[in-house]
């Protein structure tokens, strides 16, 4: 017996995430406005879903709110609701003070809660039920991430007749570290309630092949998982589920089009010249998550500006970071360390006038930041841990005039395809320092040669490459 709805608006495509494509705000004088929603996984998958007419499930992003199901520009958007004690428990707790820092190489020390993980069954029992309810009968269903991983086989036993993927969009833990999850098996089961589990690296997939054989007894494949290629696969009653690596990208074109324009040109001369025209312009563009290592980058340039290796008057290093997660304690504490880390490099090294840091707390648009990543030198990003990082392509996909160098840990999961890059060891502070400096002071030639590279790599190997590389494996688009 299939539990499915047969009033409303059912969809044959559907994506099920937390979030919602845009976040709904109750402004100060008590409107509401929708926005753009944070993240890489909105970024890459919301203009491929805009081009294919499909429904999205997810959070409006406030709690306690209901809202209809409304028409965004040809998107049907289905909004799932969560308490304020949902929120507390299943997002900040479950997903983002346990799952988070288990997931990303326990960057900070994950919280075992019992509650949480009540919270979190809870919720993801009514993301599956609500993509039931969406979905048209042998509809293709997409689940998202980390926050969502129970709900493929909640699914799965709701609506048989579908077809089920699911992409991890954040590093899938190395198995010692996996094994810490008091909720370990359960959360095995759910995934492997979905026909495709999808990884960005191939390191994932095997790692999730090993604990379905040690945690819940399924014989699966034990040969090398290839990129987009040889999928792991195993029996799971009588259904075979695969199991893959798809590495994220970006609306490259898009990008590369957008930093083009005359309007964006304009606007990075601009910004050059309200930064004081210095010699060069570093530049980071984050969440603001202590997986980032946006402390690391700036305790680099404080200890190359103490010792004179760096001149004050010849760098300018902006940051800007995107508010995130703000109620959960980790990000308090990382929060106050890096304002203080701005602040003391601002204080020991700045000319009234001339800040060396610019740090902007905040979200800025597309059009804007295609500006700061025309006028930067140097993109620096050096996550600890990061499942793939969008920002470091899209600054690649937005140099077409091949100039600039990017600087990029090795932890995360781009560093793979973007092997011109000056890659560094982000707890190796003299790595990440001499990177720095080899960046600045690169030879341009040799840094056209290095952009053209990377530029060759994001450039054919897009987003929409990957979601149909996804789809493909799951049976759920033609091959071509
Ligand atoms: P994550 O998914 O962990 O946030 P990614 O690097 O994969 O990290 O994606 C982040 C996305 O958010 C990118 O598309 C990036 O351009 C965008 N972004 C990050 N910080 C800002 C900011 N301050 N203003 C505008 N966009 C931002
Ligand atoms: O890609 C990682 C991710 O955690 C997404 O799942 C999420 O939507 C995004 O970053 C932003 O985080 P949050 O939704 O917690 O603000």
């Amino acid at each position: 017996m299939s539990d499915q709805k047969e009033n409303g608006s059912q969809a044959d495509f559907v994506v099920v995430a937390n979030r919602l494509p845009v976040d709904l705000e109750r402004t100060a004088d008590g409107e509401r406005r929708w926005t753009a929603s944070p993240g890489g996984l909105v970024s890459a998958l919301e203009p491929f879903l805009r081009s294919r007419k499909g429904a999205w499930v997810g959070w409006p992003g406030v709690p306690d709110v209901d809202v209809d199901e409304f028409d965004d520009d040809g998107l049907v958007l289905h909004p799932v609701s969560l308490s304020a004690d949902e929120v507390r428990d299943y997002y900040e707790g479950f997903s983002n003070a346990t799952l988070w820092p288990l997931y990303h190489d326990v960057v900070e020390r994950p919280v075992f809660d019992r509650a949480w993980w009540n919270s979190y069954v809870k919720v993801n029992r009514r993301f599956a039920q609500a993509s039931a309810d969406v979905a048209a009968h042998g509809a293709t269903v997409w689940i998202q991430d980390y926050q969502l991983q129970l709900v493929p086989a909640m699914l799965r036993e709701l609506r048989p007749d579908l077809r089920i993927g699911f992409f991890l969009h954040i590093p899938f833990p190395p198995v010692e570290l996996f094994m810490q999850m008091p909720w370990r098996a359960a959360i095995i089961r759910g995934l492997t309630g979905a026909d495709l589990v999808g990884f960005h690296r191939p390191g994932g997939a095997q790692n999730f092949l090993w604990l379905c054989r040690q945690l819940i007894g399924l014989e699966s494949t034990r040969g090398a998982v290839g990129v987009r290629s040889r999928p792991g696969t195993m029996q799971v009653g009588d259904r075979t589920v695969r199991v893959g690596a798809f590495p994220i990208s970006i609306d490259a074109a898009g990008l590369d089009n957008l930093a083009r324009t005359k309007g964006v040109q304009e606007r990075a001369a601009q910004l050059r010249r309200d930064l004081g025209n210095p010699k060069t312009v570093l530049l980071g563009v984050d969440r603001l998550d202590y997986t980032k290592g946006i402390d690391l980058r700036l305790q680099a340039l404080h200890e190359l500006l103490h010792e004179g290796r760096l001149q004050p008057d010849d760098v300018t290093f902006v940051q800007l970071a995107t508010p995130s997660r703000e109620r959960v304690e980790h990000y308090q504490r990382m929060r106050g360390e890096i304002e203080q880390m701005v602040g003391r490099i601002n204080g020991e090294f700045s000319r009234v006038g001339h800040p060396v840091v610019h740090y902007l707390h905040q979200s800025v648009d597309r059009t804007e930041l295609a500006a700061f990543f025309s006028a930067a030198d140097v993109m620096v990003v050096t996550p600890l841990r990061d499942g793939m990082n969008l920002v470091c392509k899209e600054y690649v996909a937005a140099r077409h005039d091949l100039g600039g160098a990017l600087v990029l840990s090795e932890f995360a999961g781009a560093a793979a395809e973007l092997s011109s890059a000056f890659l560094v060891n982000p707890h190796d502070l003299d790595g990440v320092k001499d990177a720095l400096v080899a960046a600045i002071t690169l030879d341009p030639a040799e840094g056209r040669r290095r952009m053209r590279a990377m530029r060759r790599q994001v450039l054919t190997h897009d987003v929409d490459r990957w979601a149909r590389s996804f789809l493909q494996a799951l049976g759920a688009e033609a091959v071509d």
